[in-house]
């Protein structure tokens, strides 16, 4: 299987990254300051860029993009567009780009979060990209042609980033090795349309 992890060096990619190297032959990790596959989801040229450098693959899994953290009061217009330029239009423009590098039954999987659910001061702008990315994934996969399917991992907290102790959004953190198992159902399943959850 031929895959490609955007995010690869981050606290959650890197993590799918190696697991899935050590199962799987072909797997190309990228993120913007690869020397190697330097890719910028809010960019849709460097996203076309990167692809035009692989082969075709069966997998493309994304675990990058970001939000302002901010509380609800001190949001502005433009702090909610970087999250929605980043998180939400950067895995948006991605799944579209996506459909023409993948061959036919491919996968793609996006990342969200636990906040999409529950709250935890300051997230307002992650939750609206996170809960944006649900109905997304819910509907697009309908109409994914050629067999290609499309999910959407959302962890908790992972333990590490938070303390193991204290609750995030009123949950514990997640160990990553419990994460991982999600990105690769999504990829060697034939599920489409899930949220795939752990919190
Ligand atoms: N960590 C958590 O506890 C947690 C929990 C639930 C959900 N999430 C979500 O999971 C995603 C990844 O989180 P993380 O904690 O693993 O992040 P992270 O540790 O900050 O790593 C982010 C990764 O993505 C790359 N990256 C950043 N911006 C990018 C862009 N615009 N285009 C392409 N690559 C980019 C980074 O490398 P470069 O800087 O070289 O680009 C890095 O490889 C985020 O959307 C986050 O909200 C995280």
């Amino acid at each position: 299987m031929k895959i490609l992890v955007i995010g690869a060096t981050g606290t959650i990619g890197k993590e799918i990254y190696n697991t899935l190297s050590k199962h799987h032959t072909e797997v190309y990790g990228a993120h913007r300051n690869s020397k190697t596959y330097p890719i910028d989801i809010t960019d849709k040229a460097s996203i076309k860029n990167t692809f035009e450098k692989l082969p075709k693959l069966d997998a493309i899994i994304n675990a990058s993009g970001t939000a302002a953290w901010k509380n609800f009061n001190e949001l502005s217009e433009e702090d909610y567009y970087l999250g929605i330029k980043s998180k939400l239009m950067g895995q948006v423009n991605l799944s579209h780009i996506a459909t023409n590098y993948l061959n036919d039954n491919g996968s793609i999987t996006l990342t969200t979060g636990i906040l999409a659910e529950h709250y935890e001061p300051n997230t307002a702008a992650l939750s609206l990209v996170n809960g944006a990315i649900h109905s997304f994934v819910n509907a697009a996969a309908n109409e994914m042609q050629r067999g290609i399917r499309i999910n959407v991992v959302a962890p908790g907290a992972i333990v590490g980033g938070f303390p193991e102790d204290k609750k995030f959004a009123g949950h514990y953190p997640v160990n990553i090795e419990d994460v991982v198992p999600l990105y690769q159902k999504a990829i060697q399943t034939k599920i489409t349309g899930q949220i795939l959850k752990l919190y």
